[in-house]
């Protein structure tokens, strides 16, 4: 009997004779502690034992999910290329495409806002949250931390609570997807469940989970063994399109009248946020894909979308950050060195329509959703590598599976803050991105960052007054100016008009913490939070509250470093309340509070 029976047959492995198996087998032999027993017993039949039976059957079972041949030769391919240094570009021209730019506070913005908020309960949300954060240095799962540390709202939390106040809205029940990871599958799941799904129903929320693909130790694609396993390492976030489409989840949300899938990312507390406006810019030039974007600064680690040419082929493409100075050095003779760069900065946040040719469901059933690959060795001097490489993947690279359709972009811009602030860097990296004149997009940056944007927002009401901010104090050695803390939860405010409707006359003086929170409906009038004073607005569905005229003055929160837990510790500080006027209301009713 063949030793591969019941160790599930990859395609390599149909036949024992099989060339292609052979040679793949033969090239990977290094793996097995003793090769000639193993070619043996597989020319003869016989059955393999121990460890070598083992990485046989992990072999067998990577060759079924991805192909084994087909990764090693796409591997050989591209590590020649790198090794060569073949620019992946050659030939091709960048000029800086046309989008829609959209400004925060203004008509055109809110404009886009109100369409935005209609298509929203025609929207897919898929997260993308396999990813390990090593850059973050913090080893628990991303979408576990807060986004600030005024209420300590997780990135996962905040998602699903703006997700759940669009059904509101919209009276649509909206499905989101998690892919998730061997990483993060597990503490995902644990989290969602400790918070009985953040008020989500169960059966809205659905998985995906990427695997890892074969760790390479050289340009000939050789795996690489790690206690007595083979070393897999995560392929890039593009699996999201390949694992989608063998879920069946795209098309299920098309036949459930479904328009669009948004795409976003694990620790961008603004994502659901300039979703509205991207979506209302989206939807109103019917674009098949459409990228969110803000503007870029040189040499910053973000992707450039560029229109790309070359004889008469030209595409809209994101083009990644390290291929991008080769590819203007070449092309302009001067590199990725102007601020703002005048290449759009794609911030990963992909709006794509389900239905029509050019359709996401269409696309899917034409590709298998498999995006091309890359691979992106570190070499010593004599060109060996510095780690094992592997074959990656990125989402952004979706539009590339099209044949036609519609791909835009829109760019968003605040002058107050950066529609953009992820939370990627330790504060140690954060502190070289800062001299560099880049974006720290680190744990306590994030958290100024929400904070700013927050306050920017609530100044769309009718005479609104936010202080200014603390005196700049170093957080584990990064030196952060804090604005005054303003917390809107989704269900007070999406959008300026709602900002508009519900806030006339609000003052937060410097180092003053507001919190709306909960999913009543808040109106506030004459109200002022003094300085370092804090006012938390808390009510339940059903409630109708308005305040005002309000003075509130006491010892309010305040920051205080280094931090305790683990997620203090990487922004460096906690805030400690020591007091506060607490509104709590937890009856469905009208309520108004006056002096
Ligand atoms: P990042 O670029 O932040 O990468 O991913 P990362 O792997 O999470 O972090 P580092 O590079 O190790 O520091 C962008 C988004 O893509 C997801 C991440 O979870 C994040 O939301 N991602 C990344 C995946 O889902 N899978 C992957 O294989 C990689």
């Amino acid at each position: 009997a063949s030793i591969l029976t019941g160790a599930g047959r990859g395609r390599a492995f149909d036949e024992l004779n099989d060339a292609a198996a052979q040679r793949l087998l033969e090239e990977q032999k290094h793996v097995f502690a003793d090769w000639s027993t193993v070619k043996q017993c597989l020319e003869n039949g016989t059955t393999l034992q121990g460890r070598d039976r083992d990485i046989l059957d992990a072999l067998v079972e990577l060759d079924a999910r991805l192909d084994l041949t087909a990764y090693t030769a796409t591997a050989k391919r591209l590590l020649k290329d790198a090794t060569n240094k073949v620019n992946p570009l050659e030939g091709w021209t960048p000029s800086v495409p046309q989008g829609d730019l959209l400004e925060a506070h203004s008509e055109q913005w809110r404009a886009m806002e109100r369409i935005g908020l209609r298509e929203v309960g025609k929207c897919a949300f898929v997260l993308v949250a396999g990813g390990l954060g090593e850059r973050l240095g913090y080893d628990g799962i991303k979408v576990s931390l807060p986004t600030e540390s005024t209420t300590g709202t997780c990135y996962l939390e905040l998602y699903i609570k703006t997700i759940l106040a669009f059904e509101r809205r919209s009276g649509n029940t909206l499905p989101l997807c998690l892919m998730l990871s061997k990483d993060t599958e597990a503490a995902t799941r644990a989290l969602l469940k400790e918070h009985n799904n953040f008020g989500m129903r169960a059966d809205q929320i659905s998985f995906v989970v990427q695997a890892g693909v074969p760790a390479l130790s050289d340009a000939e694609a050789r795996f690489v063994l790690e206690n007595n396993e083979i070393l897999c390492k995560p392929h890039g976030h593009g699996d999201v399109h390949s694992l989608l489409a063998q879920s069946g989840l795209p098309k299920k949300w098309l036949a459930r009248g479904l328009k669009r899938v948004f795409f976003f990312q694990d620790t961008n507390a603004f994502a659901l946020r300039t979703l509205l406006p991207a979506l209302g810019s989206a939807a109103s030039r019917n674009l098949d894909v459409c990228s969110t974007c803000v503007e870029r600064r040189a040499g910053e680690a973000m992707g450039a979308l560029c229109l790309l040419k070359k004889g008469t082929s030209s595409l809209l493409k994101n083009v990644e950050y390290n291929q991008l100075e080769p590819l203007l050095l070449s092309t302009t003779g001067k590199g990725d060195v102007d601020t703002p760069s005048p290449y759009p900065g794609n911030t990963n946040q992909l709006i794509i329509s389900l239905s029509g040719e050019h359709g996401y469901v269409a696309t899917l059933e034409r590709t298998g959703g498999n995006v091309p690959e890359f691979v992106n060795p570190k070499f010593n001097a004599n060109r060996t590598f510095k780690k094992p490489a592997r074959l990656e993947c990125m989402m952004q690279d979706y539009p590339q599976l099209l044949q036609g359709g519609s791909v835009g972009f829109v760019t968003l811009t605040r002058n107050a803050v950066r529609e953009y602030a992820p939370v990627k860097n330790s504060p140690e990296s954060a502190i070289d991105k800062v001299k560099q004149g880049l974006d720290a997009h680190c744990a306590s940056s994030g958290e100024a960052d929400f904070y700013a944007l927050h306050g920017d927002f609530l100044r769309c009401g009718r005479d609104v007054v936010i202080g200014g901010k603390d005196s700049p104090v170093l957080y584990r050695g990064l030196s952060v100016e804090m604005p005054p803390r303003i917390v809107l939860s989704p269900s007070f405010a999406l959008i300026e008009d709602d900002i508009v409707k519900a806030v006339k006359g609000v003052t937060v003086h410097k180092g003053g913490t507001l919190i709306v929170e909960g999913e009543g409906s808040v109106e506030l009038e004459d109200v002022i939070v003094e300085e370092g004073s804090a006012l938390r607005i808390s009510t339940v569905r059903g409630v109708e509250l308005r305040v005002l005229g309000l003075n509130v003055a006491n010892d309010g929160y305040r920051i205080e470093a280094p931090g305790v837990t683990k997620a203090e510790v990487i922004r460096g500080f906690r805030i400690v309340r020591r007091d506060e006027t607490h509104l709590r209301f937890e009856e469905p009713g009208s309520y108004a509070v006056a002096p």
